[in-house]
């Protein structure tokens, strides 16, 4: 019984002592619902039908890179809580746009179809639930879920 003390203790220690190193903050949340001085956010998961709130399926390290139809970019950056990224700017230069997760080395290693997404589509999380709705096929994920990519280069 002792023993189990101990490790139950431990464990809290080591999750609640290291700062932010498992960081639960909404993940899979529409994260623009509460913070609307944000004009999009996204969490990243490692697997497709990961449920709200749940950070330890998040892919972290991963960058958020929107690919705009007039070929400027639009880069991320790092939200509060383990997976999540947002990004504040000006909406106005926004049309059509392709979006691309890259890697902590800047590899790309998942992206949507080629400009599929539209001003309208900055509330990432809002679509892409656990299950997906108006046809997203569920989280937003840091593999090639559409094999878009190993397309290209089986070309
Ligand atoms: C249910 C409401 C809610 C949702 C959904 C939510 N947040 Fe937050 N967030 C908060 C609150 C409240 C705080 C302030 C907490 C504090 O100051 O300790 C906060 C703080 C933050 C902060 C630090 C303060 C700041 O404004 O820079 C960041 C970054 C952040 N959230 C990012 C996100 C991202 C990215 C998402 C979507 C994946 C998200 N949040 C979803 C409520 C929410
Ligand atoms: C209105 C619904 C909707 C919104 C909002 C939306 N998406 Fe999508 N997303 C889709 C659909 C439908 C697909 C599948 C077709 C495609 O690839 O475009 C998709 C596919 C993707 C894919 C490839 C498949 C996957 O699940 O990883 C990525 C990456 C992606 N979206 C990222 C984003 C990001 C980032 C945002 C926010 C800037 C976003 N989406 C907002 C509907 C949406």
């Amino acid at each position: 019984m002792l023993r189990v003390n101990i490790l139950l203790i431990s464990t809290v220690f080591i999750f609640t002592g290291c700062g932010d190193s498992t960081s639960v903050h909404n993940q899979g949340k529409d994260c623009v619902s509460c913070h609307s001085s944000f004009d999009s956010g996204v969490t990243i998961f490692n697997s497709l039908n990961a449920s709200d709130r749940n950070a330890t399926d998040t892919a972290n390290g991963y960058k958020v890179r929107l690919v705009l139809d007039d070929g400027n970019t639009i880069s991320y950056v790092k939200g509060r809580g383990d997976g999540n990224l947002y990004w504040k700017g000006d909406e106005g230069t926004i049309n059509d746009f392709t979006v691309e997760i890259l890697d902590e080395n800047g590899k790309i290693v998942n992206k949507s179809r080629e400009n599929s997404h539209n001003v309208g589509r900055l509330r990432c999380n809002s679509c892409h639930t656990q299950d997906g709705l108006n046809n997203a096929p569920g989280r937003v994920v840091s593999y090639d879920y559409n094999q878009l990519l190993s397309n290209i280069i089986a070309k």
